[in-house]
């Protein structure tokens, strides 16, 4: 088999066949992880990987961060063990209406996300693509003015927050996003820590930054990720079961789109940690983060 990238229209992303990601070799290892970083997204066709593979595979790149206890793969799912489907008055129901606004894996907690990795399991008839933008190009396509402006600046992020904007509260606990000690406070423009490419750390988490109004940094935040996510910046997954997509999270946002929620849509996730040395932000006891919060904690 000889590995064959495929760039998509966009100026992130590639297609990739011809390797057999349960069984790779080194070489072909080597080839994934320059394409990974090259590219910043990569699809691979017809994988339909194990939980388990997956896993192996995500492991990869880095350790797994654990989104539930003693899970390293999770089902993003609307699809429960009996075969229904969730209600949209149901937690997690909110909890997957949520992923639908564009956003950086786990900002919300100290150490961002590395990488993220789906495979679609079962998709529903229209609709449920996975959308994903460059934050890279982002940056770069900035006029002065703009990366004059953002340049020093930084925001708290909070999953409280992203939840409350679409009407969820967030259920006290020490699970995960639980973030006991404030919220993260990340820079608007980052560094690739492989690569050196600056790119911009957005996403609907972001809910204040610090030396400005709320109101002005909401529409900031608002005005450039309106930018940062048209054309020739995103690109959109039209998923075949059996798809596995990973992205470099460190500078890719992106959002699932909505679908005949009363079809059945079963995505399996591993998240990759990133690495304290460039994804770990510091922890900031804001006191708007306290509206959030719930009342009674057990932190
Ligand atoms: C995620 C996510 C989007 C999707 O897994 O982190 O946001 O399309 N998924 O399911
Ligand atoms: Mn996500």
């Amino acid at each position: 088999m000889k590995p064959t990238t495929t760039p998509v229209d966009a100026t992130l992303g590639a297609t990739i066949t011809g390797v057999d990601l349960a069984n790779l070799d080194d070489a072909a290892w080597r080839f994934v992880e320059d394409a990974f970083l090259e590219y910043a997204l990569l699809i691979f066709p017809g994988q339909d990987l194990s939980a388990d593979e997956q896993v192996a595979f995500s492991n990869r790149f880095g350790d797994i961060e654990i989104l539930r206890e003693n899970a390293k793969s999770v089902p993003i799912s609307n699809q429960k063990p009996d075969g229904s489907v969730l209600n949209p008055d149901e937690y997690r129901f909110k909890t997957l209406r949520g992923n639908e606004g564009w956003h950086l894996d786990s900002t919300y907690m100290p150490i961002a996300a590395k990488a993220g990795v789906l495979t679609a399991k079962v998709v529903p008839s229209q609709g449920g693509e996975t959308e994903l933008a460059d934050m890279r190009a982002a940056y770069e396509a900035l006029d002065d003015a703009m990366k004059e402006r953002i340049q020093g600046l930084s925001a708290y992020h909070s999953l409280y927050a992203s939840q409350a904007k679409i009407g969820h509260i967030v259920e006290p606990g020490s699970g995960y996003g639980y973030h006991t000690m404030g919220a993260p406070l990340r820079p608007l423009v980052k560094t690739h820590p492989i690569t050196g490419r600056k790119s911009l750390c957005l996403g609907r988490h972001i809910y204040s930054i610090p030396g400005m109004a709320d109101d002005e940094a909401v529409s900031l935040v608002d005005e450039l990720i309106d930018f940062a996510c048209q054309p020739p910046r995103t690109y959109a997954h039209h998923w075949t079961p059996g798809d596995l997509i990973i992205w470099d999270n460190r500078c890719v946002m992106h959002r699932a789109r909505p679908y005949d929620f009363s079809e059945a849509r079963v995505m399996q996730a591993t998240r990759i940690a990133g690495e304290a040395s460039s994804e770990l932000a510091p922890t900031v006891a804001d006191e708007r983060a306290g509206a959030f919060e719930p009342a009674t904690t057990n932190r």
